[in-house]
């Protein structure tokens, strides 16, 4: 139970992704079999499933990276076809991925804004003066109320911890995302207490309203943040419950073939 979700019940908020019988293959691997799963506002999702299992395909499918050969995309109750990433990132879609795609170099700031820097309006905005002061503060307030732990957003994103890092992706997600943030493993290559700070931040976007997929290899950790689990198997759903009506083993079975 999580008393921070809309209606403080699990995946009761309205349907904001559908995905419907989703096929893919990449030459002679089906990585997707027919994959059905609903994402809803104010729940995090997450999709559990063995090293192959289909789980980053299906989160390609839905960031418009991966075109399906087969099912349907449907978006705020409208069916979708995303030619590139841009598609859905302008019904507000946000994804972060495995490598996090980071600027090492360039401040948080800047990596907020990379591709879509704020101009000033009027005469300055027709020069092409980027407002600093607009994106700077902008990033605070945003990192404030998603208690990134990140004090100084100018600082080089390569002076951060893997926690931090982490921290200023998912926030660059949801800070232009408008309904969906979709995470790709966002805490495996952490440790405990970072792992903790990102786990806070992914309950942080939930109680926004926002609709979380999170795929996950760590058990605890969706059974803790979860509202809904959902298990890949070799390509196919093995199975959507909500976390609270299962445990490790449920996952851990479902995962390696047990539940017909
Ligand atoms: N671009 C690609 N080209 C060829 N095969 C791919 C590609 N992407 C994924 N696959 C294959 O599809 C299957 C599912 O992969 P993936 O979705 O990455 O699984 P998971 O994220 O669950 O580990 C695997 O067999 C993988 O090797
Ligand atoms: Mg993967």
């Amino acid at each position: 139970m999580h008393p921070s979700s809309a209606t403080g019940q699990a995946g009761t908020g309205e349907p904001v992704l559908e995905l419907r019988d989703i096929r893919k293959a990449f030459g002679r691997v089906e990585a997707l079999r027919g994959v059905s799963l609903t994402l809803r506002a104010g729940e995090v999702h997450a999709v559990m499933g063995d090293n192959g299992a289909g789980k980053s395909t299906l989160l390609k499918v839905a960031a418009g990276v991966v075109k399906p050969d087969g099912g349907e995309v449907r978006a705020q109750g409208a069916a979708v076809e995303f030619a590139s990433p841009l598609d859905a990132r302008r019904i507000g879609i946000e994804t972060v991925y495995q490598d996090l795609a980071l600027a090492d170099h360039r401040s948080c700031v800047a990596n907020v804004y990379i591709g879509r820097e704020v101009r000033r309006s009027g005469l300055l905005g027709h020069l092409g003066v980027l407002d600093r002061a607009a994106m700077t503060d902008r990033t605070s307030q945003a990192f404030g109320q998603l208690a990134v732990p990140v004090s100084d957003v100018e600082r080089p994103v390569r002076m951060l911890s893997g926690g931090q890092r982490q921290g200023v992706a998912i926030a660059r997600a949801a800070i232009w995302a408008k309904t969906i943030v979709l995470l790709d493993e966002p805490t495996a290559a952490l440790g405990v207490r970072q792992r903790a700070a990102v786990d806070e931040l992914i309950k942080n976007l939930r109680s926004r309203h926002y609709g979380v997929l999170l795929i996950s290899h760590d058990v605890p950790q969706v059974l803790e943040i979860s509202d809904r689990v959902t298990v890949l198997r070799l390509g196919r759903n093995a199975g959507t419950r909500d976390t609270s009506d299962v445990d490790a083993t449920w996952v851990v079975t479902a995962m390696v073939g047990g539940h017909s």
